[in-house]
């Protein structure tokens, strides 16, 4: 029943409270929920004083509505200052889809008569037809106000019989949390294809589009077609003929993990300094083949597909290399890609998704996919109860601990860690020899003590002092040092706006040389002994057209020209990705933090992608 938790895709965030101080509730609880957009946000709540109206703020029928652009921050800087007195709240969070941030598009929507408040995650399909058939005035571009306009137009004296009637006319997603004049004092909520969850406590009631952001509380998570209506310490729940139904409920979901910023100024830094720790608890958790045998029930197979978007493909692509190097077929792709390309049954596959979230929706349905196929499917995420962990066959948790900052820092290094621990154990599978399993333990603890940021944060600060003002900037390598340098030109550019491209350093002079001259940085990382020279040799040919490259490797250069050398300790080639994405992290904050950027939360990104 549980699998339905995850059926829609949206980057929005409800969160709604009943109970006291519910605006100031709800004010934390989108809070918890801006990594899912910071457009825009809003808040309705039920009031019988009504306020001064201004381009925030609109006073409906014992209803009023705040909202406002941009980071939470800004709803808040104006909500907070009001003393606001209510029981009854709903707020949300929104990364544009519909319509550009802006106040008028923005939740709450209220109903043309101010009786009806409604917040949205979802996507209304059939919002055009129903507006112009019925003639609905509206003023914003969303789907979400011509939902407003439908309750008002068929209200029939019953606040739920009416909802459940308006949902029945609406193709599409959506989780709605509703409040209305007509029936003060509860919430109500409703649901097709987008989570959400209902809850209530002994004082209040609560509903959240995400179970690891509500507070406290006993949890259900609806399903497909339900309402629920919510009051102080009580929530009834019905079925889509509005029968009262027994759902089952998850029991108090623990607290809510707040990810403090402490003396950092942001979030990024503390969790990129968090990384030997993260890993140390990562490898803690899996450091024995029987949790792991109790967590994949010795999994048999011959082929893996490693599947993931963004940072978590980059993880990917290193997981690939370290199973073939355990004589596994081994194939990675883009969720994206995948879920559009003619499906190849290699028989006996296992098929690992990996996200930080476990909530971005193209890797959901890629694992959905696979299991319609019908290959065993292993979810790496960084989340407990994040909706991949509904959907997979097998979890494994990367610990790293709550992630705010947008660009994944410690998470990829942890996720690293999990595919160094899995490839041994994979290999003892196979082959019977647990010594290799227990090496690869003690060695990835002791890469994670070597991490030390203090130590290099001045290079850091240098390079990112040396590259700011770059218009391009390029990354190479070969094989592993291909892999670092695809996630460290993600992270420059992702928090950065630098562009930066990473290449194979084999595949430049086939076309991409020719944008190398003395104004461009060229990274280049040199790690694995095999085909350093190879590399070094494309070193030369960036540095012959002037381009000012960047090295780093444990290796000796005789190429005087390099602009930069960072010499790297001398570790186990294997482990050189884990260790080295620590400098690019640190430099990609620094370069963020000249250009005057904030690194965590940078423009037209979410932490979360839960749309296609
Ligand atoms: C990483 O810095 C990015 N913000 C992004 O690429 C991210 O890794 C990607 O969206 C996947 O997210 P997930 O790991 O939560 O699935």
């Amino acid at each position: 029943m549980l699998l339905s938790i995850y059926k829609g895709e949206d980057m929005c965030g409800i969160y709604g409270y009943i109970g006291e101080k519910s605006v100031e509730e709800v004010m934390k609880g989108i809070k918890r929920l801006e990594y899912r957009g910071y457009d825009s946000a809003g808040i309705a709540f039920q009031s019988g004083e009504k306020l001064n109206e201004d381009e925030n703020t609109t006073n409906g029928e014992n209803i009023t509505v705040i909202k406002n652009k941009g980071e939470i921050s800004n709803l808040e800087r104006i909500v907070l200052n009001k003393n606001l007195k209510s029981n009854v709240s709903i707020g949300h969070t929104r990364w544009a889809t519909h319509g550009e941030p802006s106040i008028k598009n923005s939740h709450p929507h209220l109903s043309g008569d101010g009786r009806w408040a409604i917040v949205h995650n979802g996507i209304i399909e059939n919002y055009l037809d129903l507006k112009e058939d019925l003639g609905l005035q509206v003023e914003s571009e969303t789907d979400t106000e011509v939902v407003a306009l439908l309750l008002e137009k068929y209200y029939n004296g019953n606040v739920l019989s009416t909802i459940k009637n308006v949902c029945e006319k609406l193709n599409g997603s959506y989780a709605f949390a509703i409040i209305t004049s007509h029936s003060p004092n509860k919430i109500f909520v409703a649901k097709r294809n987008s989570p959400v969850v209902v809850g209530y406590g002994k004082r209040y009631g609560v509903v959240c589009s995400d179970i690891n952001s509500i507070k406290g509380a006993n949890i259900y998570v609806l399903e497909n077609e339900q309402y629920a209506v919510i009051e102080r310490g009580k929530i009834n729940i019905f079925d889509k003929n509005l029968m009262a139904i027994n759902t089952s409920e998850l029991g108090v979901v623990k607290k809510v993990e707040g990810g403090k910023l402490g003396d950092y100024s942001h979030y990024m830094l503390k969790e990129i300094d968090e990384i030997p720790t993260a890993i140390k608890r990562t490898v803690n958790l899996y450091n024995n083949i029987d949790t792991l045998n109790d967590a994949l029930h010795k999994l048999k197979f011959k082929n893996i597909l490693i599947i993931g978007c963004g940072t978590a493909y980059h993880a990917g692509l290193i997981g690939k290399r370290l199973f073939e190097e355990e004589g596994i077929h081994c194939e990675c792709e883009i969720a994206s890609e995948f879920r559009y390309k003619p499906f190849v049954d290699k028989k006996n596959t296992l098929a690992i998704f990996v996200s930080q979230s476990g909530e971005t929706a193209d890797t959901i349905n890629a694992l959905k996919l696979c299991k319609q196929k019908g290959l065993k499917t292993l979810a790496i995420t960084n989340v407990r109860n994040s909706s991949i962990t509904f959907v997979a066959d097998y979890c494994i948790y990367t610990c790293a601990g709550s992630e705010i900052g947008v660009a994944s820092t410690k998470a990829y290094n942890c996720q690293l860690a999990i595919f160094h621990i899995l490839s041994k154990y994979f290999n003892y599978i196979k082959n019977g020899d647990s010594k290799m399993f227990y090496d690869e333990i003690k060695n990835l603890k002791s890469i994670a003590t070597l991490i030390r940021n203090n130590e290099i944060k001045p290079i850091c600060r240098h390079i990112a002092q040396k590259i700011y003002k770059s218009k391009s900037i390029y990354m190479i390598g070969r094989g592993l040092d291909y892999s670092i340098a695809a996630e460290a030109s993600l992270k420059l550019k992702e928090i950065s706006y630098i562009h930066c491209e990473a290449y194979p350093a084999g595949e430049l002079k086939h076309g991409t040389i020719s944008l190398i001259d003395k104004n461009t940085f060229v990274f280049a990382f040199v790690t694995q002994e095999k085909i350093k020279d190879k590399t070094f040799s494309n070193i030369n040919e960036v540095v012959a057209r002037e381009g000012k490259i960047i090295l780093f490797s444990p290796f000796d250069n005789s190429n005087k020209k390099v602009v930069e050398e960072i010499k790297v300790p001398k570790i186990k080639e294997r482990y050189y990705p884990l260790f080295i994405i620590n400098y690019l992290q640190l430099i990609s904050y620094y370069t963020a933090l000249l250009l005057g950027n904030n690194p965590d939360k940078p423009r037209s990104l979410a932490k979360s992608v839960t749309v296609e």
